[in-house]
């Protein structure tokens, strides 16, 4: 199927209670990857990833690619761009095919942040595409942002309510305890601050970032009240890491590309599977169209 805005399937699972995984990409067999493990799953998807990718493998080539390999499944994809600070990169992704956005402006003062994402907003919404917008701040390491535990906020559920009203964004990411990458203990969700954040901000989707290594049971306590989408990066990089240097242990003359990023992307896909069968979004491409 050609690209699709996500917000008609995010809104759907929200109504059945239900996530929406997005995954974040960075090569070809990732997108396959993803793709092919979506489609078995027979579930909407979407693919997402952040500006430090695009500078590595070049907007046109990630947008032609997701775009060539969406058109061969029956599922809804969406393509989103992920924690993106800057307008000038937007505009290019919405011009690429892009179909949601995040603005990340998370460090302006809350006026001028405010601001940025209205911009945004107006821009996206001309164009038919959704936008993700974050209050609070998500700790951790994601490409060459670092938020130390310090600079990272929890989400103020008045705040929250204020921002997305004020700003028409169309799925809300929430800082609830998450961090970006692998997490040193066991990470304790703040569901109550959750729940009180989906008491007033009740029409939009809400967004968790930095889900993984976070165990399943608070992936489903956090579906249970009221997420929708769930970021996941650092698990699909480790079984690629993994099976690549597994494949290389077993032949170190291993010179073949095709085998040990065939073996990358099979490990992938079955990490994809099992995050959107934990999601309970399986099926759900069917009642989509
Ligand atoms: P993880 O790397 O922790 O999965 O975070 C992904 C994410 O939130 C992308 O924005």
């Amino acid at each position: 199927m050609a690209l699709v805005n996500p917000i008609k399937f995010m809104k759907l699972a929200q109504e059945r209670g239900v996530g929406i995984a997005a995954f974040n990409v960075h090569n070809m067999e990732t997108i396959q990857a993803v793709l092919q493990g979506a489609s078995e799953e027979n579930a909407p998807v979407i693919i997402q990833t952040t500006p430090g990718t695009l500078k590595h493998a070049g907007i046109h080539n990630i947008a032609a690619m997701v775009k060539a390999e969406a058109k061969l499944y029956d599922i809804p994809v969406a393509l989103h761009v992920d924690h993106c600070s800057s307008y000038e990169t937007i505009i290019k992704c919405i011009q690429s095919g892009y179909t949601s956005v995040m603005i990340d402006s998370a460090e302006l003062p809350y006026e001028e942040n405010v601001k940025m994402v209205q911009k945004v907003v107006e821009l996206a919404h001309f164009a038919g595409v959704a936008v993700e917008a974050e209050i609070g701040r998500i700790g951790g390491v994601e490409d060459d942002m670092f938020i130390n535990e310090a600079d990272a906020a929890f989400t103020i559920p008045s705040e929250a309510k204020d921002f997305s009203e004020s700003t028409g964004i169309d799925s809300l990411a929430i800082a609830i305890g998450t961090a970006h990458g692998m997490y040193k203990g066991e990470p304790k969700l703040d569901f109550n601050r959750l729940s009180e954040i989906r008491e007033v901000v009740q029409d939009i989707p809400l967004v968790l970032h930095g889900a993984s290594g976070v165990p399943d049971e608070s992936i489903k306590e956090a579906l249970k009240r009221g997420i929708v989408k769930i970021n996941i990066a650092t698990e699909l990089k480790l079984p690629m890491a993994e099976a690549i240097k597994e494949a290389f242990a077993k032949n170190p003359n291993e010179s073949d590309p095709r085998n040990y990023m065939g073996a990358a992307r099979l490990a992938v896909k079955e990490v994809v599977k099992e995050k959107i069968r934990l999601c309970n979004s399986s099926g759900l491409a069917k009642e989509c169209k």
